[in-house]
């Protein structure tokens, strides 16, 4: 199983959305069998998928030193696609965590992941606008991260803190690799090209080849709550996605997920 985290410090630049279209494409045109974590107290992803409940979810892994992951896992109506949800027990859960020192704080997502492995090809990771314990559990369990980004300044000034965090977290996960990030909500071709020139002058990670648009079919999928390639097939969205998602397979070894 191959664990891809979607990360920014950043609110609002599309780590949900993509992340959860990711996580559906990867099933729907590629045929993998995927268990996508929500990792966000908001639970925008499980809510994506009509699952928010109060259910035991990524809160009842991290604090729950042997939790039954395969309790915490429900399936989608889309086949191979399976969810552990979150709410606002990722609240206490981070909490709890920061303040018991005595126990691995950051390793315990990971643990509980590598139970599940031999039943996913991957593991796909939505993570809440910060850099929290929660976050260095997500980093600390994932293989790869890809970070969605808006076009504009703030945004990639942003970047430099995340990046630096990841780099930390390189010290307790060596094989942490910053696949790339993306444009999302792309309108402008001026804007876009100056941001890519930024970022890419940056020179503080790779820049995918692929960009989203911005396009209302996104936010009204949220209302469907249907991934993109279901509720507008033919929208530049849904198309951009997929060319997102084969950009990755094709970055990572034609998306050969990595043994255990
Ligand atoms: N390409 C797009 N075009 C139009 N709207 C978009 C696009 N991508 C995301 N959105 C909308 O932007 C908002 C933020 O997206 P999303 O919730 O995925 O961001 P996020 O980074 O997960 O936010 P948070 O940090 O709060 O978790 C949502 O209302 C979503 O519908
Ligand atoms: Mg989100």
């Amino acid at each position: 199983m191959r664990t891809v985290a979607f990360v920014n410090l950043k609110g609002g630049v599309g780590k949900t959305v993509s992340a959860a279209n990711f996580a559906h494409i990867l099933t729907a045109v590629h045929h993998k069998r995927v268990l996508l974590v929500d990792g966000d107290k908001q639970g925008n992803a499980s809510q994506y998928f009509q699952l928010y409940g109060g259910q035991d979810g990524t809160a009842a892994l991290l604090v729950k030193q042997d939790a039954d992951i395969m309790s915490t896992i429900y399936q989608t109506q889309y086949k191979g696609l399976d969810v552990i949800t979150s709410n606002m027990d990722l609240y206490s859960a981070d909490r709890e965590l920061w303040a018991d020192e005595e126990r691995d704080q950051t390793g315990s997502l990971k643990e509980a992941l590598r139970r599940a492995a031999a039943d996913y090809d991957y593991c796909v990771i939505d993570n809440g606008p910060a850099i929290d314990v929660i976050t260095l559990n997500i980093l600390v369990a994932a293989d790869d991260v890809l970070i969605p980004v808006r076009p504009d300044d703030f945004s990639i000034a942003g970047m430099v803190d995340l990046l630096e965090q990841i780099g930390h977290v390189k010290i307790l996960n060596p094989g942490l690799t910053v696949q790339g990030a993306f444009f999302t909500h792309w309108q402008n071709r001026e804007t876009f090209g100056q941001a890519r020139t930024a970022l890419e002058e940056s020179g503080i990670c790779p820049v995918l080849q692929t960009a989203i648009s911005y396009n209302p079919k996104v936010s009204e999928s949220t209302f469907a709550h249907t991934p993109l390639c279901v509720f507008a097939g033919r929208s530049w969205a849904a198309i951009q996605y997929k060319k997102l998602t084969a950009e990755y397979l094709a970055l990572t070894d034609s998306g050969k997920g990595k043994e255990g």
